[in-house]
């Protein structure tokens, strides 16, 4: 466990349940931190459909559940595509909790997958909009508090193996992992001079309500049963099974902490060994 009492949390894109976003959050908060869980909140046609983002309600659980372990949280919806909402959030948060100290950047479209011979600029400018001008947005707003504080940060952006490799039938979401990792060296050489750390995690499959959605859409992609689809998977990476929504709170945890003062401009693979460069 990492100690981060007195330190305040956001966590984008953290209001489903299975959720990357939902595990950190709760990590981060049994470690000490005040949380504030923010996601969506509300259907957006076909770019924010209900298979793919986490509704209000479902937000407002994840907070009553914190708060029921002993943490300290408290519940925010907006859209990462609009600036003026996450500058809400920025603002939200330090209303609620005095600060911001830790950014996680893991609000993502995973599920507008498809060939790209065959993709809308729509679907491009929702994916690249969602996973990098989304994170450029908090960057920039919690940034500004961290810098007005004077007590330097932590942000850490949600990238993929997909950062690292191509993926066929994903160009938009492989795009956008990637100048996720470009934006998380840039913004950490800029942000340094104010001990503000920025580092991505990249996680390879981890089956999370989106992780769900993609072992269906690849295994059909790929002409083979989702169970023939994730044998396969796990045949390939070394450690011998996907990955866990703790094994990468466990990684968002470190990053957060004192142990990780001298680790900056990384993107560091929680991948089983399934991807190492
Ligand atoms: N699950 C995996 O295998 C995997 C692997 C690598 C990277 N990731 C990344 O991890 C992150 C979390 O994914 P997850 O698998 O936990 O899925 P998830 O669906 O639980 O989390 C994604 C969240 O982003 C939110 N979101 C989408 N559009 C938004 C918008 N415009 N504004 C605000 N919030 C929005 C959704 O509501 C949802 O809660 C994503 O960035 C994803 O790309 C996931």
């Amino acid at each position: 466990m990492s100690n981060l009492k007195g330190k305040v949390a956001i966590v984008t894109g953290a209001g489903r349940h299975k959720g990357l976003g939902e595990a950190m959050a709760k990590r981060l908060a049994a470690d000490g931190a005040k949380v504030v869980i923010h996601d969506i909140g509300v259907v957006k046609g076909d770019i924010a459909p209900s298979h793919g983002v986490g509704q209000k309600a479902e937000l407002d659980q994840i907070v009553d559940e914190i708060k029921a372990a002993g943490g300290d949280a408290a519940g925010f919806t907006g859209d990462v595509l609009v600036e003026k909402d996450v500058a809400a959030l920025v603002d939200f948060t330090v209303k609620s909790f005095g600060r911001v100290d830790i950014l996680v950047n893991n609000a993502g479209i995973g599920y507008l997958f498809g060939p790209l011979i065959d993709m809308t600029q729509e679907h491009w400018d929702a994916v690249l909009g969602v996973n990098l001008r989304g994170c450029f947005f908090g960057t920039k707003h919690a940034a500004k508090q961290m810098i007005k504080q004077g007590n330097g940060g932590r942000i850490i952006n949600i990238a993929s193996q997909a950062a690292k490799s191509g993926f066929a039938q994903a160009a938009a979401y492989s795009a956008s992992k990637h100048g996720l990792v470009g934006l998380t060296r840039a913004a950490a050489m800029e942000l340094a001079a104010h001990k503000i750390t920025v580092n991505a995690i990249c996680p390879n499959h981890v089956t999370t309500g989106l992780g769900a959605w993609q072992n269906d859409f690849m295994s059909k992609a790929q002409n083979k049963s989702v169970d023939q689809y994730l044998a396969d998977m796990r045949a390939r990476i070394p450690l011998g099974r996907p990955g866990l929504v703790d094994d990468i709170a466990k990684a968002c945890s470190f990053l957060c902490s004192d142990q990780a003062d001298y680790i900056t401009a990384e993107a560091m693979n929680v991948s089983g060994g399934e991807e190492y460069h």
